[in-house]
């Protein structure tokens, strides 16, 4: 259970922090505040601890301030637009077979030594391969931007850590000259795959700017795996500390698909998204003033008993309404990778269960130690 969030439904839903910033922690609050057309964009922000923050982030604040995900329409149309198409259910079905080769890969070494630290075995490498072979990106780089990555999403968190500042802010440069070196190899051999397509965009002026073009492929570079990596890791802890549940999942693999969405509601690899509100927005009578930088607690939304039901805090792997979880957002920022995410967690954990018959904790869980993306840093299991 999350009973910070329990107690924040109960006792003030709509919370104005110390620090300036609002939470909305119900489900009701936080899908109508995704779909109401607030700003996405943190520069609108007039106010506020969070004001300052981002103003030390230098050029990370402004690499981040070129993204779809901190733009409003037409912009974020725009950018949007031009990645759509490979992120499509479809589109996304195609990659079935690969994504199956990587997982199965992935576990025929875990099988070999018989444990592992399921993060760096699968968890990890396996949307990280996904999302750089759908950008045309060579697979070495990974461990220089897991660590660069990990580094960056703290700028994602909903108080920034002062210690950590710098350090985002110098690995924000360092994964903008990353990406300017594999955008300037991809010129040089251009291929069939999203980067080629997101430079002749560029090369096509009006649609997409250079520094665009940047900000683009770091978001999707970090969004394509820091997010799976707490599905499939998570969800793992999950099944593990809940086996009757995953004892119903080896009996039924067809229920793998609804597991997956239960699996996102019961802990959510994204805890938060963020809207800022430039006209005055009132949930509940109050009146949340404009410039304000409002956080939409989709993890506790997640949980929330008045929507779910008395059972919110129970994993369910046949709940019949999983699916209706806010873990992918809503309205028009709604998760662009959300298939993709389904079928790698769908492939992972078909596979995963099926394979050990005899998958169990080999050590503790240690969780990330972040508020948002949260999820664990090392999963050891035997098998
Ligand atoms: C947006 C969650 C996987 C790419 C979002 C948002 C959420 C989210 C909550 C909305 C942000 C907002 O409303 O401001 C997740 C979760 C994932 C996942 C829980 C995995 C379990 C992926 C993957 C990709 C991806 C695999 C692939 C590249 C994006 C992008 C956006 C986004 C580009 C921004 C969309 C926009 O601003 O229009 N995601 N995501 N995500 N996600 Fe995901």
């Amino acid at each position: 259970p999350y009973p910070a969030y329990g107690f924040l439904r109960a006792a003030d839903p709509v919370h104005e922090s110390a620090a300036g910033f609002w939470l909305l922690s119900s489900y009701r609050d936080v899908s109508a505040v995704l779909r109401a057309g607030l700003s996405s964009n943190p520069r609108n922000v007039t106010h506020g601890a969070v004001l300052g923050q981002y103003e030390r982030l230098g050029g990370t604040g402004a690499m981040f301030a070129r993204t779809m995900l901190e733009h409003d329409a037409p912009d974020h149309t725009r950018l949007r637009s031009l990645v759509t198409k490979v992120f499509t259910r479809r589109a996304v079905a195609a990659l079935e077979t690969r994504v199956t080769e990587l997982v199965d890969a992935a576990l025929d070494r875990v099988a070999d030594a018989g444990r592992a630290d399921l993060v760096d075995a699968l968890a990890f490498p396996l949307p990280f391969a996904v999302i750089s072979e759908m950008l045309g990106l060579p697979p070495d780089s990974s461990d220089r931007v897991r660590e660069l990555s990990g580094l960056l999403v703290r700028s994602q968190e909903p108080v920034f850590d002062p210690a950590v500042l710098d350090s985002v802010a110098r690995a924000g440069d360092a994964m903008v000259a990353l990406v300017r070196e594999l955008i300037a190899a991809k010129r040089r051999d251009p291929g069939d795959d999203l980067l080629t397509a997101l430079i002749a965009a560029e090369q096509d002026g009006a649609r997409l700017t250079d520094d665009e073009l940047v900000a683009q492929v770091v978001l999707l570079y970090i969004a394509g795996h820091e997010t799976t990596v707490n599905l499939i890791a998570g969800g793992t802890v999950a099944l593990l500390r809940n086996p009757g549940q995953l004892a119903a999942l080896r009996a039924n693999p067809g229920l793998t698909g609804n597991a997956v969405e239960e699996l996102l509601r019961y802990d959510s690899p994204v805890q938060q998204t963020r809207r800022i509100t430039t006209a005055p927005y009132t949930v509940r009578g109050r009146e949340i003033p404009p410039g304000t930088f409002v956080i939409a607690c989709v993890g506790s939304a997640n949980r929330d008993e008045e929507f779910w039901g008395p059972d919110a805090d129970q994993l369910r792997l046949d709940r019949p309404d999983a699916r209706r979880h806010v873990s992918f957002g809503a309205g028009p920022h709604h998760c662009l990778g959300a298939a993709l995410a389904r079928l790698e967690g769908r492939v992972a954990f078909e596979r995963l269960v099926r394979r050990f018959p005899r998958l169990e904790f080999d050590g503790d869980v240690v969780w990330n130690g972040r508020v948002n993306l949260r999820g664990p840093a090392e999963l050891p299991v035997r098998v």
